[in-house]
């Protein structure tokens, strides 16, 4: 692919989601579709304004209160930044949000009408819900098309096949995933031989494969240089509105340029919440993270 089929892909590829977009918006917002189930068009019931929607969840380990009674939401379209010390909780939220483990009470929804605690890891990953781990799983021995391509292929459930072929959707989706990771010169090249922080992004690219509709990332600018940093920070902020993002990072540079709300987390529950001033003038934030 050249980089002007790929430029003319990824118009079509946002042409057809922005037309998307608007025939999603109803009235009724879907609701009659019935509890616990995806519209009709695969939307989610986000009406009462919240994609995710936690409240008052608990998980214990052994005795220990990983998750203290914590309540949290997240707008749809929203790029929230989580913070907090090691051990705060941030990874076990993850976990439970994706259905990795499950709190032993609480409630958590995906939208105003799925309840997460009655769904499996699996469904929930095809519901749309894709997370990102801290350490790059990409396929070393494939290039980075075909990263991407398989992405897509396991998202569908489609069985392994010689038959499968990209439609012409999926192809324009893949070039402006390309695109946006800053790969497209790289398509052919063996994903073994990218750096840390191209893994990084070829990992994103393949959850955007997958069109979620909320993204989870755990550290994903860890190890990365300052100036891979600095790109991440750019696709972040070109991902937000069309995704839900929840990002959990440690470095306060990355989350200055790419937060609006910062939730603190601590000992399992939320410390604080508001702009990253805000939450840095906070003496209790200072006093158990960022005073460190
Ligand atoms: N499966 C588990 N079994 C026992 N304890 C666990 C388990 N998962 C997490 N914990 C404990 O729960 C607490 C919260 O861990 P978690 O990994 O969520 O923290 P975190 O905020 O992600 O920290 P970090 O910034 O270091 O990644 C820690 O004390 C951790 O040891
Ligand atoms: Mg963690």
């Amino acid at each position: 692919m050249t980089p002007d089929l790929l430029e003319q892909g990824a118009q079509r590829a946002e042409a057809r989601r922005a037309a998307a977009a608007s025939a999603g918006q109803t009235a009724s917002g879907g609701r009659a579709t019935g509890f616990s189930r995806l519209k009709h068009n695969d939307e989610v019931d986000t009406t009462h304004g919240r994609i995710l929607y936690l409240e008052d969840v608990n998980v214990s380990f052994d005795g220990f209160k990983a998750i203290n009674h914590l309540s949290l939401d997240i707008a749809p379209g929203e790029l929230r930044c989580i913070i907090g010390p090691n051990g705060a909780g941030k990874t076990t939220l993850m976990d439970i949000i994706t259905g990795k483990t499950r709190p032993d009470s609480g409630s958590v929804f995906f939208g105003s009408t799925i309840d997460l605690l009655r769904y499996r890891e699996s469904d929930i990953a095809q519901m749309g819900i894709g997370r990102k781990f801290q350490k790059p799983t990409v396929f070393e021995q494939l290039s980075v098309f075909e990263n991407l391509e398989l992405a897509l292929k396991t998202h569908k459930g489609v069985l392994p096949s010689v038959f499968f072929r990209l439609n012409s959707e999926q192809g324009d989706r893949l070039a402006q995933t390309l695109h946006m990771i800053h790969l497209g010169d790289s398509l052919r090249r063996q994903a073994g031989t990218l750096s840390h922080g191209q893994k990084q992004w070829l990992e994103i690219g393949m959850l955007l494969m997958q069109d979620p509709k909320l993204l989870l990332l755990d550290e994903p600018v860890a190890g990365m240089t300052d100036e891979e940093t600095a790109r991440t920070a750019e696709l972040f902020l070109s991902l937000k509105g069309k995704h839900s993002l929840m990002v959990v990072e440690h470095d306060m540079g990355f989350i200055n340029t790419i937060s609006d709300i910062v939730t603190v987390l601590c000992d399992g529950a939320v410390l604080a919440q508001g702009t990253l001033a805000e939450v840095q003038s906070n003496a209790r934030v200072v006093e158990v993270y960022l005073g460190r």
